[in-house]
């Protein structure tokens, strides 16, 4: 299973600090929650704070835009340093022309999925996508309860991707935690991200390494 910690949960005076920490703690990629106030109920940072903060390592920004036109905004986050850029189906920009954008810069797509979206609307996509987000949580805050209702789309994305797409990465987001990893790992995914559970934890390597081992 790969980690991917929210930064979400990070201190955000010491930004930088908390990305060289997470690198140290053993975190496979550094997930950066991108909020616009209308998409979700809440703001948080854009491109050029990921910018100022790509220097803290070398390990993947997997950037999970949260905001209403991720189109007019893909040229920013790849010039900030974005290894990943997923953005939510339920977004206002047209799907194929935001996928072939993302990746004219070379940086893999992902779509995202709230919770009450199902899983065949990333079918027609799968091909062309690095990664299918499932949302477990309804996006906008971390520290939710983990809907494991949404599990059976996992399952459902992989039986697509079989044949559409066989490397496909199926990541989910919110509410992973000691109590909730292990019923991810069974349904088939491979990339938890996790705010709470890592940045709140004493010890993040500890907290990185319980997970993973959780998925064994
Ligand atoms: C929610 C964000 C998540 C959030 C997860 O909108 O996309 O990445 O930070 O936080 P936890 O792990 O605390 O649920
Ligand atoms: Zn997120």
């Amino acid at each position: 299973m790969l980690i991917a910690p929210s930064l979400l949960s990070c201190d955000f005076s010491v930004m930088g600090k908390e990305i060289e920490r997470m690198d140290k703690s053993g975190a496979d990629y550094m997930h950066l929650d991108v909020m616009d106030g209308h998409f979700v109920p809440n703001i948080t940072f854009g491109a050029p704070v990921i910018k100022t903060v790509r220097k803290y390592t070398d390990k993947p920004f997997d950037v999970h835009l949260m905001i209403s036109e991720p189109l007019r905004y893909i040229e920013d986050f790849a010039n900030a340093g974005a290894d990943i850029i997923t953005f939510h189906v339920e977004s206002e920009s047209d799907i194929q022309q935001t996928i072939d954008k993302i990746k004219s810069f070379g940086v893999k797509p992902g779509l995202v999925i709230k919770p009450n979206t199902p899983a065949s609307v990333v079918f027609p996509y799968l091909k062309d996508l690095f990664m299918v987000l499932v949302m477990t949580v309804e996006p906008g805050f971390g520290g939710q309860s983990f809907m494991a209702d949404m599990l059976p789309k996992v399952g459902e994305i992989r039986e697509q991707a079989k044949t559409a797409n066989p490397d496909l990465l199926i990541e989910v987001d919110g509410g992973i935690g000691e109590k909730t990893i292990r019923q991810a790992y069974e349904a088939g995914v491979d990339v938890c991200v996790a705010g709470t559970a890592v940045f709140k934890a004493e010890d993040a390597t500890l907290a990185i390494d319980n997970l993973k081992a959780l998925c064994k």
